[in-house]
């Protein structure tokens, strides 16, 4: 009788060390998505595709669809669910944000913050393209193809977050001396916001060119200038940021350019992965 229960227990040790060595250690890593427009659906697909190579590692997102509160929530609920890294892109650069990431970060949850900043340096790493360099280039392209003296209308960001902030210092900085009139409006990044906002205007003759922040405001400003004139709409020069849903539009002759800002689903999940292995990241 011992005998069989000490071949049992052998064998019952050994099975567990077979489950042991066969199933690799598993990671999670939270993404936490301010919203859920075309460009953020590319950057998920990047990051999925690229996690994909990775069997020990699961992504769990959510999208807090343009709501800092419900980001919040959401960042709190990863916290809880234990993730081993965290990747936020927050909605706006506002305190709540910075609170629950910077107290993710303390907890020893490694964190990259990603594409829109937060007002601390309690991260792993930061990653964006350089919004102030893609105002000042979008800037430079109205200098050389717009007359002195023009109006621009600017559909800003929203003006709580860093791109739409970097964005708009790029493009006026760019735009020194050419004695152009900027009237700003705020459409939150948001294309019905924009919608509104624009309608709002309601005579566009005094116009010359709109520079939206993304595509997809321009494309709505575009929109809405088209309804009331087709005329109008085809004097003015629409500028977009994004270059996604932004190149048809390019193609078919509403956009007059868009300017590109890199998704870089992929090697945001690089780096998280780098980090999880313990890797020397730059911050
Ligand atoms: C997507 C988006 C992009 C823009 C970026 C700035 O949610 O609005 O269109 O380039 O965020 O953070």
């Amino acid at each position: 009788m011992k005998l069989r229960l000490a071949i049992l227990g052998i064998l019952l040790l050994c099975c567990s060390c077979a489950e042991t060595e066969h199933k690799p250690a598993q990671y999670k890593i939270g993404v936490s998505q301010c919203a859920n427009d075309m460009w953020r659906q590319i950057t998920m697909i990047q990051m999925e595709a690229e996690v994909t190579k990775h069997p020990d590692i699961t992504l769990i997102s959510k999208i807090a669809y343009n709501n800092t509160q419900e980001q919040v929530k959401q960042i709190r609920e990863l916290i809880d669910e234990g993730v081993n890294l965290l990747i936020v892109s927050p909605n706006e650069q506002i305190e709540s944000i910075t609170e629950i990431t910077a107290e993710a970060y303390r907890k020893g949850i490694p964190t990259v913050i990603w594409d829109r900043k937060i007002d601390s340096d309690e991260y792993s790493t930061f990653i964006s393209a350089d919004n102030y360099e893609i105002g000042t280039a979008v800037g430079r392209y109205i200098s050389a193809n717009l007359a002195p003296g023009s109006t621009i209308l600017e559909i800003s960001g929203l003006e709580s977050s860093s791109p739409a902030r970097e964005r708009h210092q790029g493009f006026i900085d760019a735009i020194q001396g050419k004695g152009y009139i900027v009237r700003s409006i705020d459409g939150n990044w948001i294309p019905d916001v924009a919608r509104a906002r624009v309608e709002d205007i309601g005579l566009f003759e005094d116009i010359d060119l709109v520079f939206g922040h993304n595509d997809d405001m321009t494309i709505a400003a575009y929109e809405v200038i088209s309804k009331y004139s087709q005329e109008d709409a085809d004097r003015i020069k629409f500028i977009g940021i994004d270059a996604i849903v932004g190149i048809d539009a390019v193609i078919d002759g509403r956009l007059d350019a868009s300017f590109l800002y890199p998704p870089g689903g992929d090697f945001v999940v690089k780096t998280a992965i780098k980090l999880l292995k313990g890797e020397q990241v730059e911050k």
